[in-house]
């Protein structure tokens, strides 16, 4: 892996063409900023790791995973490292088969440095709540999975979640989650450093509500034409919303950009 941007005399050395990086050095170039004011209030901060095809494809039969690489799934678990919690839409959980986040001795010293649990949490944004509860992702997480919903959702479906050892963090007044305010609640919990992963239902509603600071983009250097979803849906925002190149990655021609909020 090579860096492309920022290059300066302390980052040439880590243009190193092939060789590949080390966790611990993903994990410096991906760390969360000093706490300053996110989109979502002072000391909370939300990045998105997402990947595209070169025409602009979120997924390919369904799943990212053909048009990821190793090197995105390197990226992708640091990221995971690094966050206190996990964002997801509900319906890239049942596409995906969400599992747990998996402990990782790699990482489990920078974890306890900051004060994070073994893993972060998986929260699962749901206005249905139309999950398989028996799932590994509610009944055996090393941290409790948590449901963020509205206050109207359906009560024998927050009592199933319940039952199964998840817990229901409401963020909204009726069935649907409010961006903000799952932001907040998440706040609220103690996570700070957030993470999503989507999907773009989800994505594009966090972008709308100008609560995302930061994306972690990784573009595939593959064209799949077709009908695929783009990495952010929904409503278009009023003003294109301006980001800046933070770094550049780059291996076997797969870019690994991070856009913060300018
Ligand atoms: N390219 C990438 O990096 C990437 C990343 C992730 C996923 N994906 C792909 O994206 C696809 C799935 O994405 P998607 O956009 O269809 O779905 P999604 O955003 O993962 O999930 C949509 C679901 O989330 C829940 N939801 C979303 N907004 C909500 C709100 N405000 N309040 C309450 N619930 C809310 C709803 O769940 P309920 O229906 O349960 O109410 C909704 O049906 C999959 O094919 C996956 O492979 C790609």
């Amino acid at each position: 892996m090579r860096r492309l941007f920022p290059v300066t005399d302390e980052t040439a050395a880590q243009t190193r063409g092939d060789a590949e990086w080390s966790l611990a050095e993903l994990a410096d170039a991906y760390a969360y900023p000093e706490p300053e004011a996110g989109g979502g209030g002072p000391g909370v901060w939300l990045r998105a790791n997402m990947v595209s095809t070169l025409d602009g494809a979120g997924q390919h039969d369904g799943r990212s995973q053909p048009i990821s690489s190793a090197a995105d799934m390197r990226i992708f678990g640091t990221l995971r490292a690094l966050a206190d919690v996990v964002v997801v839409g509900a319906e890239t959980v049942r596409q995906e088969g969400y599992r747990p986040a998996r402990a990782r001795a790699e990482f489990a010293g920078m974890r306890e440095a900051a004060r994070q649990g073994p893993v972060p949490a998986i929260a699962v944004v749901s206005a249905s709540l139309d999950l398989d509860f028996s799932l590994p992702l509610f009944t055996a997480p090393l941290v409790p999975t948590l449901i963020l919903t509205g206050a109207a959702a359906a009560p024998d479906r927050t009592a199933a979640a319940e039952k199964a050892g998840a817990r229901v963090v409401v963020a909204g007044d009726g069935v649907g989650v409010e961006p903000a305010r799952a932001v907040q609640a998440l706040a609220g919990l103690g996570h700070t450093r957030l993470l999503t992963e989507g999907g773009p239902r989800l994505l594009g509603q966090l972008v709308a509500a100008g609560v995302l600071d930061e994306l972690c983009l990784t573009v595939a250097p593959m064209l799949t034409a077709g009908d695929a979803q783009r990495i952010a849906g929904g409503p278009s925002v009023g003003v294109p919303q301006r980001f800046g190149l933070v770094s550049l990655l780059e291996e076997e021609g797969f870019l690994f950009s991070r856009y913060g909020r300018s």
